[in-house]
């Protein structure tokens, strides 16, 4: 099992991405409270977890697992110090946590990566206790929606995510996740909406992530733009998108939330 998005560079790009756009307001909407025991499955370098220990407070803790060990020593070294959070490695569909063990589980900017979506919920839901609560945030769309459109931005659209779809991300996976809770059983099923980002002019931090994308996923990517130079036109097209201080950007972030049966 691969990461699609693994840098050496990867940790910090989520700390920025979490710092620039902080995950509270979708722990807020999934119904995360204080004393809660928490899960944050494919938790990264751990960007999300000093918020959770905020809201959850002394009497909550929190688990965080991630596949790659990289993101577990940056997350521990981030959370050093935090008595009620660990961080420890697993893997979805089977993370090796017990069962029922959290009141919370949280999945967020992973779905997009799993090609059976549906075994990794019924994961989650297996280590939540019943009457506890799993929410899986995630992107919908191609992570960009703007105005103007430049031709070399349209034209490139389509063979990157083509290129990215062969690989198993899910472009539009948030829109998929009500139905699979539905279909998983989970009761009480909301969904929310909130930004990744709405950016109105220049952005040198989303100019700084996305030139880390496109150096990252240029291998994958090249393969259907044909050649490197139609790629490379297409990403420079795109990151002075992000640097117009005329242009609109804004990506939007949908968080479904279900109660496990009790
Ligand atoms: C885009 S990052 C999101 C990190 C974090 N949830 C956040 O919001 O900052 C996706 C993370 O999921 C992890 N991941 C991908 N597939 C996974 C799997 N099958 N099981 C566990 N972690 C996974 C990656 O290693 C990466 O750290």
């Amino acid at each position: 099992m691969s990461y699609l998005m693994e840098s050496t560079k990867e940790g910090q790009r989520l700390i920025l991405q979490e710092r620039a756009n902080p995950s509270s307001v979708r722990l807020l909407q999934a119904g995360l409270c204080r004393g809660q025991r928490v899960a944050d499955i494919g938790c990264g370098s751990g960007a999300v977890i000093p918020t959770m220990l905020d809201i959850v407070g002394n009497d909550g803790s929190v688990m965080g697992v991630d596949m790659s060990q990289e993101r577990v020593d940056e997350a521990r070294k981030l959370v050093r110090g935090a008595r009620n959070a660990v961080v420890q490695l697993g893997a979805l569909p089977a993370t090796g946590l017990p069962d029922a063990a959290f009141d919370f589980t949280w999945s967020q900017f992973v779905f997009e990566y799993l090609r059976e979506p549906d075994v990794a919920l019924r994961e989650l839901i297996r280590v939540t206790r019943p009457g506890g609560r799993v929410a899986v945030a995630d992107i919908d769309g191609h992570g960009l929606a703007f105005w103007p459109r430049p031709a070399a931005i349209e034209e490139g659209i389509e063979p990157f995510m083509s290129a990215l779809s062969a690989t198993g991300f899910d472009f539009y996976i948030g829109r998929k996740l009500f139905t699979l809770f539905r279909k998983a059983g989970l009761q009480d099923v909301s969904v929310h909406l909130s930004s990744l980002y709405i950016s109105a002019g220049a952005d040198s931090r989303l100019v700084a992530d996305y030139t880390q994308r496109f150096e990252v996923l240029a291998p994958v990517a090249i393969k259907t733009f044909g050649d490197e130079r139609r790629y490379r036109q297409f990403a420079d097209a795109y990151l002075a998108l992000l640097a117009d201080p005329d242009a609109l950007k804004y990506a939007v972030v949908l968080t479904v939330v279900g109660t496990r049966q009790r």
